[in-house]
Order: structure tokens, then C-alpha cells, then sequence
């Protein structure tokens, strides 16, 4: 199953904390239904440290509570974020709580540049917290254009909920750096994990390509992250990688075989506009033989 054998798992597991955390950001893409197994999964085989280079809202890392963690993002306003509420986030707290969710407040807040990290955080939070949809879209000039989202969303659950706080104490074992996914894969040894989590290129079982960074993650770019993956798990390394469920994806992966995943598509909250969707999981490197287990 996988390329390497070097480094078989072992059933012990090193430095995992057994308490689960919700994330306090809402993520397109995010990894929430799936997390719980992804993360049983990974814990069999971690013994050293993990990395998480598409964080996100980081749904994996919470649920796995890895005593040494490497977390990053391409997006450098959300590892800022992650970097307040790790270090300061009574502050970040504070500030929020003056913010009134309000439609003026809010284009007043996506209009604004902050220069200081603390005040960047705190708009990032406010505008994922209230923005359409907790949808992130960045216009070609790199500025967030997404509307305001009305209703019922606020920031309040990152304070009555304790998620902040919760996050700051998880995220006290994690290294966290801004960048591209293939020098953080370059880093990972043997007994390390890496779990990937892409932006996918390709929507789900059609050929449509889907975006919603300012850079989008290209075919070049799915092609190096296999080139990455394959390297590290020649080394030993254990990589994890999820992605479309896509003719095209799994002949990217061959001979690598994925494990598929259904679930429910939540891009309408009507009961009608749901669909059945389904995403793949590949193991690269030294996963025990029956890592399937976990999903059934
Ligand atoms: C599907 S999301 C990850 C969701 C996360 N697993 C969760 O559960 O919330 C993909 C992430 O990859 C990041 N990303 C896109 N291109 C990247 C690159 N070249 N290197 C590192 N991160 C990248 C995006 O900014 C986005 O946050």
C-alpha cells in the first residue's frame, strides 16, 4: 500500500491528547464531518510530530491534539490569526466583543487595513464570523469581497463557547508558519505524520475547476503535491492526502488506491439542495496495512 515500508507504525501512540476542540473558524473545505476517524487514524501512527500544511480551520489538529505540531498556510492572514489567539487571546477577545454585528460595522470593518497583527486577527475573525455564508473570497487584488451574511451570525460563540481560549491552550505545542505546502513536507522525518488537505482543483465528479483563494491551487500545484507526498514517504514519512472523488485525481495517485468518503454536500441548507458527494483519502508511506478500518 504504501511506497515505503522503512518505518512500519507501531499501535503506540506519543504525545496525543485525548480532549477534542471545536475550531473557532469556519473553513471552505474544512475537514469537520471526517475528523474524528482522520485523526484516529493518524494518532496509530504518530510518534514524532505533526504537520498540517493546508490548516485551515485546522478541524484535524483539534481533534488530535498533537503535543508537537507544525501548522501552516499559504494564507498568511490566517496563520496571523492562529499566532494571536495562540499568544494574545484576551486581547483578541476584548476587541471582538466591541465589534456590533451589524451590517454598517461590517463593510466598515472589510473596508479597514490594520497594521497591527492583534487587529488583523480580530477582523479576520469578525469577518468569518459574519460575512455570506462564512464563505472566504479573495478579488483579484487580494481583498476579501464577500458580503455581508445577516441573520443569526455573530462572533459571540468565540467567547460564550470558550473556543478561543481553548484553541490558545491547544495551540501552545504548535509551530506555526505562513507558506507553501512543499517546504513544510521537505521538513518531515520518519515517525512524523503529514496530513494534507488541498483546495481541490476539481469539483467533485465533474470537470469543472472551482476557486476561492486569490491564488487558485492549480493542476502544477496538485501534480507537485503528489511529487512532495512521494518524496516524504519514500523517506518514511507518513502522508496523508485528501482530495476529490475524480478520475483524474486517482490516476494522479495510482498506484496508490484511495478510500472513499461520502457525505452530505451542505452548499444549501434546504433538505432538497443536499447532495450526496464523495472525497478520497490516500495513505502514502508507512500506515499499518489496515488504515482503511478506521472509516468503515
Ligand atoms: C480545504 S482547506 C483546508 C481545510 C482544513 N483541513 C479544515 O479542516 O478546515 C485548504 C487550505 O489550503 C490552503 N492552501 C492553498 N494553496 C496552498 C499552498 N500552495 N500551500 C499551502 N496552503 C495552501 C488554503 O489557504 C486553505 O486554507
Amino acid at each position: 500500500m504504501g511506497t515505503s515500508q522503512k518505518h512500519s507504525c507501531s499501535e503506540e501512540t506519543v504525545g496525543v491528547s485525548t480532549s477534542t476542540i471545536q475550531p473557532f473558524l469556519k473553513w471552505p473545505g474544512g475537514k469537520r464531518w471526517i475528523a474524528p476517524k482522520l485523526a484516529l487514524c493518524i494518532k496509530e501512527c504518530l510518534r514524532s510530530t505533526y504537520y498540517e500544511p493546508f490548516l485551515g480551520g485546522g478541524s484535524v489538529f483539534f481533534v488530535l491534539r498533537p503535543q508537537r505540531a507544525v501548522l501552516s498556510d499559504v494564507n498568511g492572514d490566517l496563520v496571523n490569526t492562529y499566532v494571536q489567539v495562540r499568544d494574545h487571546h484576551e486581547e483578541v477577545i476584548t476587541l471582538l466583543k466591541e465589534l456590533p454585528a451589524s451590517r454598517e460595522e461590517y463593510y466598515r470593518i472589510r473596508n479597514e487595513e490594520p497594521d497591527n497583527a492583534v487587529e488583523r486577527a480580530v477582523r479576520f475573525l469578525y469577518l468569518n464570523r459574519t460575512a455570506f455564508g462564512g464563505i472566504y473570497r479573495l478579488n483579484k487584488d487580494g481583498k476579501f469581497n464577500v458580503p455581508f451574511g445577516g441573520g443569526d451570525r455573530t462572533p459571540e460563540i468565540l467567547w460564550r463557547n470558550k473556543l478561543l481560549k481553548k484553541a490558545s491552550i491547544a495551540l501552545r505545542s504548535a509551530n506555526l508558519r505562513p507558506g507553501d505546502f512543499e517546504s513544510l513536507l521537505r521538513l518531515a522525518k520518519p515517525g512524523d505524520v503529514v496530513f494534507c488537505d488541498p483546495t481541490y482543483t476539481v469539483s467533485h465528479e465533474n470537470n469543472s475547476f472551482r476557486r476561492y483563494n486569490e491564488k487558485n491551487f492549480s493542476w502544477e500545484d496538485q501534480k507537485r503535491l503528489v511529487r512532495s507526498a512521494t518524496l516524504a514517504a519514500d523517506r518514511g514519512v507518513a502522508v496523508m492526502v485528501t482530495n476529490a472523488y475524480h478520475k483524474c485525481i486517482k490516476e494522479l495517485y495510482a498506484p496508490h488506491s484511495p478510500m472513499i468518503l461520502n457525505r452530505m454536500s451542505c452548499v444549501s441548507p434546504k433538505v432538497q439542495g443536499r447532495r450526496l458527494v464523495r472525497e478520497c483519502v490516500f495513505a502514502l508511506g508507512p500506515w499499518p496495512r489496515r488504515w482503511r478500518r478506521h472509516f468503515r
